[in-house]
């Protein structure tokens, strides 16, 4: 962490909407948006939508079945009402958490998302330059178009990995011991993806992936995994649905880095989840993309977070798209949160400037609803902000 972004995490509250522009990075948002300035998460939507191949958008935007929990995910955030302490001295804010023993700026990070070279040319190298300007940690799925130690390469700021496990026990454990070797600093198990979902836009869009390197070993002629993710046999020679406990107490015990398992959302799992002795868990429902009509994970949190009581961090992902719904996320027990769409749009918008100004953008939301509901610091953000 560098001394830059310790300072900076605790900056003074008045900054302005000027400060983004005066990044500069707000520029090539801007440029690429025909002038149009990026001032909050959803107007980087149109410009991404505008210059993304229309398969790759609706990769990216679509959900399972009707969509249903899609919308829930982030109409559940807006159903939150806060309550503010006025009378508070904010002027210094303090917004660092320390995850695993690593000191992070602010409690976002970046979701793993597969195949981001549909998003644009640079993928995850561009994904991972936008992140590491902002200060945050990337978390880089295996399903990138880009090699795992290739991503390392250019991150300045600490990276996650996310594991898909396969039925090839000796490719996972390379995987994972790939990953370690590259400075990786936790993995990601997702366990909540033993097929895909019922992805009708996906389907008729016919999306393919691109070559997905770090599986190249499955791969056909050509080194092209050609995933067809809305197909009735989505991922079937990379994904392992018989995947079990078993495999969780296993994989756990090769992981020389924090293991956290992402797609928790029973709090009986949770506390299994406790009991194999993993490191922290997600909860999330993968933004939507498997099974339809699963609970908000905003609204899946308090249950996990009560069974957990504190025994290992918490954390959630999915609809997260204002400051105010990352404070909320706290407030419920997170101890920081994921987005996944939001930087894609803005790495299909403007690339690595894109990423940075979405970083930036929901990290200054959220310093400014910590001060306008008298929160100071990370610590003192609890369930007494929510109005019941
Ligand atoms: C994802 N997600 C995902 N998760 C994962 O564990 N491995 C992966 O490879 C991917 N790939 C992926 C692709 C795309 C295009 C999207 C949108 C999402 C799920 C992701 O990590 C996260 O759970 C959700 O995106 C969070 O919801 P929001 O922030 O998109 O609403
Ligand atoms: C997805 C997979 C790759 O959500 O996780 O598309």
């Amino acid at each position: 962490m560098s001394q830059d972004s310790k300072a900076d995490s605790k900056t003074d509250l008045q900054v302005k909407a000027a400060e983004v522009s005066a990044t500069g990075l707000a520029n090539a948002a801007e440029s690429a948006a025909g002038g149009t300035e990026c001032i909050c998460l959803a107007d980087f939507e149109p410009l991404a939508k505008a210059k993304m191949a229309a398969q790759s958008w609706e990769y990216v935007c679509a959900g399972a079945g009707d969509e249903i929990t899609v919308r829930w995910n982030e109409e559940a955030y807006r159903r939150i009402r806060l309550k503010p302490r006025i009378l508070v001295d904010v002027s210094k804010l303090d917004t660092r958490v320390n995850l695993f023993g690593q000191e992070h700026a602010f409690p976002i990070l970046l979701a793993p998302v597969a195949a981001q070279k549909l998003m644009h040319p640079e993928g995850e190298l561009a994904s991972a330059r936008g992140a590491s300007a902002a200060g945050a940690t990337m978390v880089v799925s295996s399903f990138a178009n880009t090699r795992l130690e290739d991503v390392a390469a250019v991150a300045q700021n600490p990276l996650w990995f996310q594991l898909y496990a396969q039925t090839d026990h000796g490719f996972t454990r390379e995987l994972v011991q790939r990953a370690e070797a590259a400075g990786y600093r936790a993995l990601c198990l997702t366990v909540d993806t033993a097929t895909t979902g019922a992805r009708n836009r996906e389907a008729r869009a016919a999306v393919k992936l691109l070559p997905i390197p770090n599986f190249a070993k499955f791969a056909g002629a050509g080194n092209d995994v050609s995933l067809h993710t809305g197909s009735q046999n989505v991922f079937k020679s990379v994904l392992d649905a018989s995947m079990s406990w078993k495999e969780i107490e296993w994989l756990r015990s090769i992981a020389k880095i924090p293991f956290l398992l992402k797609g928790v959302l029973n709090p009986d799992d949770a506390e299994l989840a406790v009991k194999h002795g993993v490191a922290g868990i997600i909860v999330s429902n993968h933004g939507g993309r498997n099974l339809d009509t699963l609970p908000a994970t905003i609204d899946a949190l308090p249950q996990v977070v009560e069974k957990i009581a504190g025994r290992m961090p918490v954390f959630v992902d999915g609809g997260i798209r204002r400051g105010t719904d990352v404070l909320k996320a706290l407030a419920l027990g997170a101890s920081a949160v994921f987005i996944g769409r939001p930087y894609i749009y803005g790495l299909g918008a403007a690339g690595e400037a894109g990423v940075t100004q979405v970083i930036r953008i929901l990290r200054r939301e959220f310093q400014m609803a910590m001060a306008l509901t008298g929160r100071s610091n990370v610590a003192s953000i609890d369930r007494s902000l929510i109005w019941t």
